[in-house]
């Protein structure tokens, strides 16, 4: 029986994650560790709307959950030294150096991980990877756990996360499917399966519990991943064309929607996808093809990528093109900067890469998004580097009100599909705009016919 769980790293995966698994199993002491002090601190904030990841439905959750099974803490070897079962839930970025720079995955927080329990625990525990990790990363966890020469023994379990933020309570208590990875070969490596499947079986039915062995479970989640990223680079392909030819991106996944082979979810053509995963697993699988010399298979999912970087500057360009070749000067406001709505969460966030395009053409962005702070859209474009802070700070804007944000600007982009958007008195914004007034919808969610009958020039997404 599994009395404590400890996870490392209290970021977007680890910290709902636990939540919900402490609020099922309340007899069960889970502890999040972190080394970011204020990143726990933030998760120990009496004031829930401080919480550092904002999710739907999480901050109920801890509230239930705090203080009586559910802690955060800095105290990593101490949780490791006390738990039956660590959670590995670190972050694994693009390398930015090296070998495999810009497409594998960095390693080195979950090798520091590893090492850190290896000196530390003196009790067998049960290791379960929650990190999106190149296939056969558990080896190697495994090779460092064996050799630590204090007769600890350790079993590994890859257990993928497939949570989507916005959305990450409700993924979490009723999954899809959850994936448990593990050596059923040995009887320890069977109870271990065991015991991580009895956890999830309080609340996920059983024939939605899942087990492979440990590659399958790594490479599956790699495979979801470039799957859905593909889905979405496809329909964004479409969404050119329609625009060349008269047909409506809308139309078109609607009717091939309803293909049952096809399915309708993930076919809203978009301004491109961002998020942590998507783009670190596909560069990901990519590594891992070359390095086998697949490189035909490499190419093709390097496409996705390239499709989305695309998407991402073609509708920049647009933004230019249409404003009479120049921009220069000209006032843009931005509606949304998260990577989609209901989080808060900017990694790879499509509004980067077109503020950036846009900047470049000396624009000044106006930005607001109802969960995203002025000084994290500041520090996005700074780990840019394309120009210097202050030239940042010179050049943006944030208003908390989206009607003072929209004033005066020339036009208005949409980056992120919050629902608020879709309430606004569109006409009041119009009234306090330059004209023409120009909406660039890059989430097709404003209503065409409203907005152009208040005199807007709107252009959406394969329209
Ligand atoms: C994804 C996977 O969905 C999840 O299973 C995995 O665990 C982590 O990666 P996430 O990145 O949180 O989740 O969000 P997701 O809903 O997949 O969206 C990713 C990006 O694609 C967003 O920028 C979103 O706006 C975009 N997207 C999604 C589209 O542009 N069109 C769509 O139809 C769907
Ligand atoms: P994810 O989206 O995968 O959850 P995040 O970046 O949001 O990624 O969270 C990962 C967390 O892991 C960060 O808060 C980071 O400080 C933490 N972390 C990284 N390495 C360690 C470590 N060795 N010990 C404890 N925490 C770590």
């Amino acid at each position: 029986m599994i009395k404590n769980i400890c996870c490392i790293g209290a970021g977007y995966v680890g910290g709902p994650t636990m939540a919900v698994i402490a609020k099922q199993c309340p007899e069960i002491k889970v502890t999040v560790v972190d080394v970011n002090q204020q990143r726990i601190n933030a998760w120990n904030d009496a004031d829930l709307n401080n919480l550092p990841v904002y999710e739907p439905g999480l901050a109920d959750i801890v509230q239930e959950a705090r203080g009586r099974n559910l802690f955060f803490s800095t105290e990593v070897d101490q949780a490791i030294d006390q738990a039956d079962m660590i959670f590995i839930s670190v972050n694994t970025p693009t390398k930015t150096y090296g070998i495999g720079k810009g497409k594998a995955a960095d390693l080195k927080y979950i090798e520091l991980c590893a090492r850190q329990i290896a000196r530390v625990a003196k009790t067998d525990k049960i290791i379960v990877e929650k990190s999106t990790l190149p296939v056969r990363t558990a080896s190697a966890i495994r090779d460092i756990l064996d050799n630590t020469g204090n007769k600890v023994k350790f079993q590994i379990l890859s257990n993928p996360e497939f949570l989507a933020e916005g959305t990450a309570i409700s993924d979490l208590l009723n999954p899809d499917r959850v994936l448990i990875g593990g050596n059923p070969e040995t009887e320890e490596g069977q109870a271990a399966i065991n015991v991580l499947t009895e956890i999830y079986a309080r609340w996920v039915p059983e024939n939605r519990i899942l087990t492979t062995n440990v590659w399958s479970s790594e490479l599956s989640k790699l495979t979801a991943n470039a799957f859905l990223a593909q889905r979405v680079s496809s329909i964004n392909a479409m969404s050119e064309i329609c625009e060349k030819t008269g047909a409506d991106i809308d139309e078109v996944a609607q009717a091939i929607g309803l293909d049952s082979r096809i399915g309708s979810k993930f076919l809203k053509a978009s301004v491109g996808f961002g998020g942590s995963c998507f783009q670190k697993d596909i560069l990901n699988l990519v590594y891992i093809a070359s390095s086998y010399g697949l490189d035909q298979v490499a190419d093709y999912w390097e496409q996705v990528i390239i499709m989305n970087d695309y998407q991402k500057s073609r509708f920049a360009n647009n933004i230019i093109t249409t404003l009479y070749n120049t921009i220069s000067g000209k006032k843009i406001a931005f509606l949304g900067w998260a990577f989609k709505k209901d989080t808060n969460d900017t990694r790879e966030s499509a509004a980067i890469y077109v503020a950036d395009y846009l900047l470049n053409e000396q624009a000044e962005l106006a930005v607001y998004d109802p969960k995203v702070s002025e000084q994290q859209v500041l520090t996005d474009l700074n780990y840019l580097n394309t120009r210097s802070e202050q030239e940042n700070v010179n050049l943006i804007s944030f208003n908390s009100c989206p009607y003072e944000n929209c004033k005066d600007a020339h036009a208005i982009a949409v980056l992120t599909e919050w629902d608020e958007f879709k309430t606004y008195d569109w006409q009041r914004i119009y009234d306090n705009m330059l004209k023409p007034a120009f909406v660039f919808d890059g989430r097709n969610i404003l209503n065409e016919k409203e907005l152009t009958k208040i005199g807007f020039k709107y252009q959406g997404i394969g329209k």
